[in-house]
């Protein structure tokens, strides 16, 4: 995969760098590079403790949202209170979701490289494991949540704000990519016919 270098000092592509004096003068592009900033920043540290977060975020999303849990294999056939810290499954998914985040993060100032790779993976999520875009909101709480508990008063508002922008759009490109993979099957489907 491209994107290896660690992302200490990201810059997104086509994106001012000088930081203006006051808020208020801020563009778009410097927000986002602030935002961008904020997230490699505290991703640093949640990274430490990849798995564990990865669980953390699981444990969160089933529990608020037993519903989705029916679309994991590992966890389909089992009640939200039999899904445990050390299920192997769980774990093993913890550190899939949180190893292509990380991923996404290492690629934030190389989007070209980024959104194909995304779009992909919103297809198989729409195709294959029947994921809908209304569950990005609720995987957005649930790894949102995550990063409150385990940063604490790092998590600043400056820092929401920067994962809400960040995750919603890692969401929107894979949902794109999701709802394009369903019009394909769709055509194919009724070219067939
Ligand atoms: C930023 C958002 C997300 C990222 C980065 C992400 C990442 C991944 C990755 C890397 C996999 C491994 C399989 C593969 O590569 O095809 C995966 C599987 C999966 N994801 Fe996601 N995902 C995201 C959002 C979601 C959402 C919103 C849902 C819906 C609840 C979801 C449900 C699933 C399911 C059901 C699987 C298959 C699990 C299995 O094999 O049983 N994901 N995800």
């Amino acid at each position: 995969m491209a994107c290896k270098q660690e992302a200490s000092v990201v810059r997104v592509d086509g994106f001012p760098s000088e930081r203006p004096e006051t808020q208020e003068k801020m563009s778009d592009g410097d927000k986002l590079t602030q935002h961008v900033e904020n997230v490699v920043r505290t991703w640093a540290l949640v990274k430490k403790d990849l798995v564990g977060n990865g669980i953390v975020f699981y444990m969160r999303l089933f529990s608020e949202n037993p519903e989705v849990k029916s679309l994991f294999s590992f966890a389909s056939s089992m009640n939200t209170e039999e899904v445990q810290h050390d299920n192997p499954g769980l774990r093993r998914q913890a550190k899939t979701l949180m190893s292509m985040i990380d991923y996404a993060i290492r690629c934030l100032g190389n989007l070209k490289d980024l959104v194909p790779k995304l779009k992909t993976l919103g297809k198989r999520h729409f195709v294959k494991y029947n994921v809908k875009p209304e569950h990005f909101k609720a995987v957005g709480a649930a790894l949102l949540w995550t990063l409150k508990e385990g940063l604490g008063e790092i998590f600043t508002r400056d820092v929401d704000a920067a994962w809400t922008a960040i995750f919603r759009i890692l969401a929107d490109v894979m949902i794109e990519g999701g709802k394009e993979g369903l019009a394909e099957i769709k055509s194919r489907s009724t070219g067939n016919e």
